[in-house]
């Protein structure tokens, strides 16, 4: 039997990532949370002294990237978001990126978090979560996240930072944001974290009996 792959999309600060982890604990399956290897491209960029729009240099420190670069605690700072955003828009990055991504899927199964996950880097998931939530209750998750980080900000301007991060999400010509045809859509504006892992949980429960049932067939 081929190892389960459950891919889950959505923009920035849908609960994608939480969900995603406990998913895969839940089901006792690898997790690899695929913003952290744009972001460890962007802070190798960086730390170059490099611009992250460069395609040659971005690409060359996507081709580089090490398990332990995504161990780096330095990956969530408002000048990394910018930066990732920027080496994601580019073809060369998303190419080189794209066999670490294949390859961890394939050697035990996953659960895989990002935005081209079901549409790109792994088509074939048999399972597909397409994970929303509005604008307002996304920037109003970030906010608190960065306020309890000690950082300042306000709800305004993370709001008006998250809506940008859309725009170059959705408006990319490669990969860009949305769902897979055979996703399945799960909106978490009015979920709590528990129910939204409860919700999660029936769509992945009636999937698998569904998986099983055409195996038999
Ligand atoms: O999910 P995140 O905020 O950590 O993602 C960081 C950046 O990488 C964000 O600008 C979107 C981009 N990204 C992407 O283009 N494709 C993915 N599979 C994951 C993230």
């Amino acid at each position: 039997m081929k190892p389960l792959v459950i891919a889950v999309d959505g923009p920035a600060a849908s609960g994608k990532g939480t969900l995603a982890r406990r998913l895969a604990k839940a089901l006792g399956l690898p997790y690899l949370d695929t913003g952290l290897l744009y972001r460890a491209v962007a802070r190798a960029v960086l730390d170059a002294g490099g611009n992250p729009a460069d395609p040659a240099l971005a690409a060359s420190a996507a081709r580089a990237l090490t398990p332990a670069a995504l161990e780096r605690t330095d990956l969530r700072t408002p000048e990394v978001d910018r930066a990732a955003s920027m080496v994601a828009q580019l073809p060369e990055v998303r190419a080189a990126l794209l066999d670490f991504q294949r390859n961890f899927a394939a050697e035990h199964g996953a659960v895989l978090d990002g935005r081209d996950i079901g549409t790109v880097v792994l088509p074939d998931a048999p399972i597909k979560l397409f994970v929303t939530a509005s604008l307002a209750e996304r920037a109003k998750r970030r906010w608190r996240e960065r306020k309890d980080r000690g950082e300042v900000a306000t709800l305004a301007e993370v709001q008006a930072e998250l809506a940008e991060r859309d725009r170059a999400d959705v408006e990319r010509t490669v990969a860009p944001l949305r769902p897979a045809a055979d996703a399945v859509l799960l909106d978490t504006t009015t979920l709590d974290v528990e129910a939204t892992f409860r919700a999660a949980q029936a769509i992945v429960r009636e999937r698998l009996a569904a998986m099983n049932a055409s195996s038999l067939t």
